[in-house]
């Protein structure tokens, strides 16, 4: 059988695909939590456990055949490089566009007037063609983690982040001014290897798809 390796995000994509790995029969063999690269219960499949943010680039070039990552972190890289074959259903979020709730420009972006705004996110291209699409000039501050401080110390009017439950922006005093893009894991594949190791990367969607099926 050819060896295919997988570049898994760590972190809630992790968390939330274990069951589907275990009903492909490629669940990790050793701790994922601690390990960068494991062996699966399929001798013929490894996995790497990576940062999402870089699961396009090591598909990209190959080091993994395949990668599972969520649509937000492939629309911020631009994923036009690789397949993206399955959308996997699981770690379902959205980009979202938020402020205090306090906040003048809940009454609309205008009510800054003539100022410009300053956006906070770890998604600037997003952020800029969103903006650029409605012909609104923003200053874009790109952070690493925990956006939601920015509006509350004065760094930054608005944010972009990934919401799921909401939580996060409540308990932080925000509120949502308008979903930008709606968020999943995706399956993506290297298009060098899909053509070179076509049988096995066939065999191996047609096992996700019928998990992701029955899920
Ligand atoms: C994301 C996001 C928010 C939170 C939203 O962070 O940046 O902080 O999840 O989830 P909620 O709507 O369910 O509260 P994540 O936990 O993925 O870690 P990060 O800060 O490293 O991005």
């Amino acid at each position: 059988m050819t060896a295919l390796t997988l570049a898994l995000s760590k972190g809630r994509i992790l968390e939330d695909s274990s069951a589907l790995l275990a009903a492909v029969g490629i669940a990790p063999v050793g701790d994922a939590s601690r390990l960068l690269r494991l062996p699966t219960e399929d001798p013929d499949v490894e996995l790497l456990v990576i940062r999402p943010t870089d699961v396009p680039t090591y598909v990209e070039y190959g080091a993994a055949d395949l990668g599972i990552v969520g649509k937000d972190i492939l629309l911020e890289h631009g994923g036009e490089a690789l397949y993206e074959p399955l959308d996997m259903g699981i770690a379902r979020c959205r980009l979202a566009l938020a402020t205090r709730r306090d906040s003048p420009l809940l009454r609309g972006l205008d009510a800054a007037g003539s100022r410009r705004l300053r956006v906070a996110t770890k998604y600037p291209e997003m952020a800029k063609r969103h903006f650029s699409a409605r012909g609104q000039q923003v200053e874009i501050i790109k952070l690493y983690g925990s956006m939601e401080l920015a509006p509350l110390v004065g760094l930054a009017d608005l944010i972009v982040d990934l919401v799921a439950t909401g939580n996060t922006l409540r308990a932080n005093g925000l509120v949502e001014i308008e979903t930008i893009v709606e968020s999943s894991a995706r399956l993506v594949v290297n298009k060098a290897a899909m053509k070179m190791k076509h049988a096995a990367i066939s065999a191996l969607l047609e096992r996700f798809t019928r998990a992701i099926a029955d899920a």
